[in-house]
């Protein structure tokens, strides 16, 4: 497996990744009552690198201290993070669904775009939320550092990333139980399964940062 694509370095815009291995976007509640992530949070992610309760937020500045920590935690060991702007669109309680708290996939399928005005109806008012948050977070941060996450065959939040040019190859659920993923993969050690009840459980460091690793150092 070493000799293969997935160990080859990639170029994502000014960034240089040594391996194509990437981590999916894995939301699991270890955030506090604040939204706020706290050592658990830089932790996990340190072993990973090389609106509901308890999902990290980043509008607070305490929020954004909480994230610094994972964020400088990951690029200590010579890894990149993106962060996820994530709503919960149709999976929202109704009460809380606003449009300037949503989902573009919620805009873009003919299905749950309801609207009646010029986001809904023609694939062009669909796609024009989309494409202002696009432009909106561009303007923040750059062209370069900006990505966007299509699901279009999820049937709820269930999704695959498909990368149809084989470039950079995401794992999700693994990358939970194993966080030496690239190792284990590199040297063709079995991965440690992974257990759903563990998911999404509030700031429980059980399922989260325990997973062993498969050698120690
Ligand atoms: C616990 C958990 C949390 C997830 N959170 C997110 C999320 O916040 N955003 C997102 O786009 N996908 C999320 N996903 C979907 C994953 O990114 C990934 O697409 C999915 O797990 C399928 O990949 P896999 O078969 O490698 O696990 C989540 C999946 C799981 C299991």
């Amino acid at each position: 497996m070493s000799a293969s694509k997935l160990f080859q370095p990639f170029q994502l815009g000014d960034i240089t990744l040594r391996n194509r291995v990437v981590m999916a976007p894995l939301t699991q509640y270890r955030a506090n009552d604040e939204h706020v992530h706290g050592d658990l949070a830089a932790e996990y992610y340190t072993q990973r690198a090389g609106r509901y309760a308890h999902v990290p937020g980043i509008w607070t500045d305490t929020q954004i201290a909480g994230w610094k920590k994972v964020t400088d935690a990951v690029h200590a060991k010579g890894s990149f993070i993106y962060l996820q702007l994530w709503a919960l669109g149709h999976a929202a309680n109704r009460d809380v669904l606003r449009r300037e708290y949503n989902d573009p996939h919620q805009f873009l399928q003919d299905v749950s775009n309801n609207w009646a005005d010029e986001y809904g109806g023609s694939i062009e008012n669909r796609a024009r939320f989309s494409l202002e948050v696009i432009e909106a977070v561009t303007k923040a941060v750059s062209q370069k550092h900006v990505g966007i996450r299509f699901s279009p065959w999820g049937t709820f939040q269930a999704i695959k990333t498909a990368d149809e040019k084989n470039e950079l190859f995401v794992f999700g659920r693994s990358f939970i139980s194993n966080p030496d993923l690239p190792l284990r993969l590199k040297e063709d050690i079995p991965f440690t399964p992974y257990s759903r009840h563990t998911f999404y459980t509030p700031e429980n460091p059980i399922g989260y940062t325990d997973y062993p690793l498969a050698l120690r150092n």
